[in-house]
């Protein structure tokens, strides 16, 4: 079973992906810390846990934490593991050998566990520690899981599971070292819980740690997500190489328990960006009749990069919204890509089998408040079991778990479709394929019992 992204980091040249593990069973328990590297952020090489349970610290499990690159250039994890009391505790593990730029070993300190639940903290709250960042007092600071912080409090939510607190420039398009002082930024706080990862933007003064949030969780109807869908429990980190922040985040399964256990496996580790490497690509560009199916062939359907747009000239045929629909996920569950309406539902067709017995619609209905205004321009990715969906050029996420029976690999169709009353019009429609990343292991990782 593999769970959440724990310590993701660029040293020396290598991507590491640090990740809960339980190295037995596709089930949790055990939980480790899987370690896997790669050169391009496509190619990995999993290697020997970096963290096993097996002192009184961290016996009952290695959870979740982070890493921190230190001002010399020495990377640290901090992460918290159950103790022999199922208490909650902080620790710190160092590399064995600072020039393997693999990091192969780590050595737990002798001063673990560093931080426990003392002064009425709850001890089954206490967890999941943030990369620390440098203060202009030369102290180090993390947050942990307790949504009551001195940073920040919020009494709209439980407890924040993995939170991840970092700046984002606000006049430029590169990442921001999480130690930054720079003034033009603001700092996303990110804190996961309802199995959703929920963000707010505010201003953090180091001086004073003083951190003011535009909107709060939950605030006003303000509910700003990484993801509308299945995304949890992620991670950031600042690729100094490439002066950008990758986000990576855990996709749980949406089958049945009994399903991951007979499958041998369950979770998977995605990285949030367009990264496919493209090998073929298709282009159509065509109006979208009412009742059509348009192949959009020559690529590998079960596993693409597929960009599309939609030029709406019918819009004033559009249905009104009805202002009583504020739940655009009840709504979108209730009007379904076979419930036929004005302009939409139209999109893609993914995982189709050749019969379209099964199929997996990605699709737009178009339901104006003011007749003048309405812009989507969707973008997926598509991988096996996977389907992410962008749309407002990134600004809303959802991604969706998909088991397909009959559609899968080379029996697996794409296509666009129009189910509504009224023709659409497709002004691109790029799809690439997608290469197989190589993924190979060098580890003596135990075999289940
Ligand atoms: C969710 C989480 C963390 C915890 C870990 C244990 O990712 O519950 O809060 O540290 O899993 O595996």
């Amino acid at each position: 079973m593999i769970q959440s992204a724990t310590g993701p980091m660029y040293y020396k040249g290598v991507y590491h992906l640090f990740y809960q593990y339980n190295p037995y069973a596709a089930v949790w328990g055990n939980i480790s810390w899987a370690h896997s590297i790669s050169y391009d952020l496509v190619n990995w090489i999993h290697l020997d846990n970096a963290l096993s349970p097996d002192d009184p610290f961290d016996i009952n499990g290695c959870w979740s934490g982070s890493t921190t690159v230190l001002p010399d250039g020495k990377p640290v994890i901090l992460y918290t593991g159950s103790d022999t009391m199922n208490r909650q505790v902080q620790n710190l593990a160092e590399p064995k050998n600072v020039s393997d730029p693999l990091l192969r070993e780590w050595v737990k300190s002798a001063h673990n566990p560093l931080m426990t639940p003392v002064d009425g903290i709850d001890p089954k709250s206490f967890r999941d520690p943030t990369t620390a960042w440098l203060g202009p007092d030369g102290l180090w600071r993390v947050l942990d899981s307790r949504s009551k912080e001195p940073l920040h409090s919020s009494t709209r939510t439980g407890m924040w599971e993995c939170p991840d607190f970092y700046p984002v420039s606000i006049d430029g398009k590169d990442g921001v070292d999480t130690s930054s002082l720079d003034k033009s930024t603001k700092h996303v706080l990110k804190v996961s819980f309802n199995d959703c990862d929920h963000y707010v933007l505010g201003n953090y003064m180091p001086v004073t740690d003083n951190f003011s949030v535009d909107s709060d969780f939950l605030e006003n109807g303000s509910d700003l997500r990484y993801d509308y869908g299945k995304f949890y429990a992620s991670k950031t980190f600042f690729d100094s190489g490439k002066k950008r922040r990758i986000l990576w985040g855990w996709i749980p399964e949406s089958d049945s328990t009994t399903d991951d256990i007979e499958k041998g496996w369950s979770g998977l580790q995605w990285k949030r960006s367009r990264c496919s490497v493209p090998k073929m690509s298709a282009s159509r560009t065509r109006n979208l009749r009412v009742d059509l199916y348009l192949e959009v062939s020559g690529i590998t359907a079960s596993q693409a990069d597929v960009e599309v747009s939609f030029d709406l000239s019918n819009l004033k045929e559009a249905e009104l919204m009805d202002p009583s629909w504020i739940d655009p996920q009840l709504l979108c569950s209730q009007k379904t890509a076979s419930v036929r309406g004005n302009v939409g539902p139209f999109g893609i067709l993914a995982f189709a089998s050749n019969d379209l017995t099964e199929q997996t619609a990605i699709f737009l209905r178009v339901l104006v408040i003011r007749a003048d205004r309405c812009i989507r321009i969707p973008e997926l990715q598509i991988d096996h079991s996977i389907v992410e969906s962008f749309g407002g050029e990134g600004r809303a996420c959802i991604t969706a778990r998909v088991y397909p029976k009959l559609a899968i690999d080379n029996q697996a169709y794409l296509y666009a479709f129009n189910n509504g009353t009224f023709d659409v019009n497709i002004s691109t429609l790029n799809a690439w394929s997608m290469k197989k990343a190589q993924i190979v292991s060098s580890t003596k990782r135990r075999k289940p019992h």
